[in-house]
């Protein structure tokens, strides 16, 4: 996803707004709407914005998974 794509026209919050709120430890989209305000004003965005932190959240999960030791 490309980090410089908004999300959420009414508070101009882009894909990488909401990875930031996901890195600093976000992990529902309650936490994200309460730490950076997306889809707080109209709620045209609400759908997609959930689906967008879903993914982000999926995949830094997926990125912090540790290999597993063979010994
Ligand atoms: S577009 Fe996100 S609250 Fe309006």
């Amino acid at each position: 996803m490309r980090e410089g794509k908004i999300v959420c026209s009414c508070r101009h919050i882009t894909v990488g707004h909401i990875t930031q709120a996901v890195v600093a430890g976000a992990r529902s989209f309650t936490e994200v709407q309460r730490e950076i305000g997306v889809a707080r004003s109209c709620c045209r965005c609400r759908e997609y914005a959930e689906n967008v932190f879903a993914a982000i959240l999926a995949e830094y999960e997926q990125s912090q998974k540790k290999e597993p030791r063979l010994f």
